[in-house]
């Protein structure tokens, strides 16, 4: 059955997490009196670059910029479809200065930014399925955001509450796996939110708590290949058994900072 699954080639963007750590605490998994282990936490993300590349995709890196501990996690800087770049307002006053960054980096490479209005924390909370957004809120990015996506992009806006502070980014709790299918975690969805994914995605993988509490829906697929946290052990297996081909990754260190591989990347499309 695997051989069903067809990979496309992605290209991502990176922030190498030469200034990483943990200063402050803007999500439960935040504890700056608890080291992090930066050599670790270094040849983890190596890992994962590699792994990438690896198996065909480009990765293009943002310089990191002093101060700003946690300006690795790449995918809270925007959200690119078709070219066209929605960027950031971060909800943490401690993070907003890291869209400037992303964004001389956008243009130096020839897109245009576009700068939202509203609380909009990028692909943590915007997930591009191939159809529509799906869209998370309830602890970062804004409603009003939602709206400003839809119309930027002209492409429906799916809205979906968050209600559990452990998963305060929907990366931290749904991932897409292809044109087609996601995983998702569905406690971490309000009950009207877990019907709206319940109809959409009727055959969706679902995690389970353990899976969850890993960072294996902070998962990144090619449609094939799924870079994924090794402790997410069901969640791997399961899809297995529906023809992916689970990558382990450990970014362990990074979950300190309540991020993972999905966190990590910012997929240019
Ligand atoms: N410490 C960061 C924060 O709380 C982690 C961001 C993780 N990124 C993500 N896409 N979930 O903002």
């Amino acid at each position: 059955m695997s051989d069903t699954r067809v990979p496309r080639r992605r290209r991502y963007l990176v922030c190498e997490p030469r200034h990483f750590a943990v200063q402050y605490a803007i999500n439960p998994w935040m504890r700056p009196d608890a080291p992090v282990d930066v050599d670790l936490a270094r040849e983890q993300w190596q890992r994962l670059i590699r792994a990438y590349r690896d198996h065909g995709h480009t990765v293009d890196a943002v310089e990191p910029a002093p101060g700003l501990p946690d300006m690795v996690f790449a995918a809270n800087s925007a959200v690119v479809v078709g070219g066209r770049v929605f960027g950031s307002l971060f909800h943490a006053p401690e993070r907003r200065p890291e869209s400037t960054h992303y964004d001389t980096w956008f243009k130096a490479a020839g897109y245009d930014v576009y700068r939202p209005e509203s609380v909009c924390e990028g692909e943590g909370d915007l997930v591009w399925t191939g159809r529509y957004v799906l869209a998370g809120t309830g602890f970062r990015t804004t409603r009003e955001a939602h709206r400003e996506v839809q119309e930027f992009f002209g492409h429906p806006v799916i809205s979906l509450t968050l209600v559990d502070p452990r998963f305060y980014h929907l990366d931290t709790a749904l991932f897409v796996l292809d044109d087609d299918n996601i995983a998702y975690y569905p406690e971490a969805f309000s009950p009207g939110s877990r019907e709206v994914l319940g109809r959409l995605y009727p055959d969706a993988v679902l995690a389970t708590r353990d899976d969850a509490m890993a960072f294996g829906l902070n998962s990144v697929s090619d449609g094939r290949n799924v870079f994924i946290a090794p402790q997410a052990e069901a969640l791997s297996s399961a899809l297995a058994d529906r023809g992916y081909v689970p990558v382990p990754v450990d970014l362990s260190e990074f979950r300190k900072a309540g991020g993972g591989i999905k966190c990590c990347t910012q997929e240019i499309r």
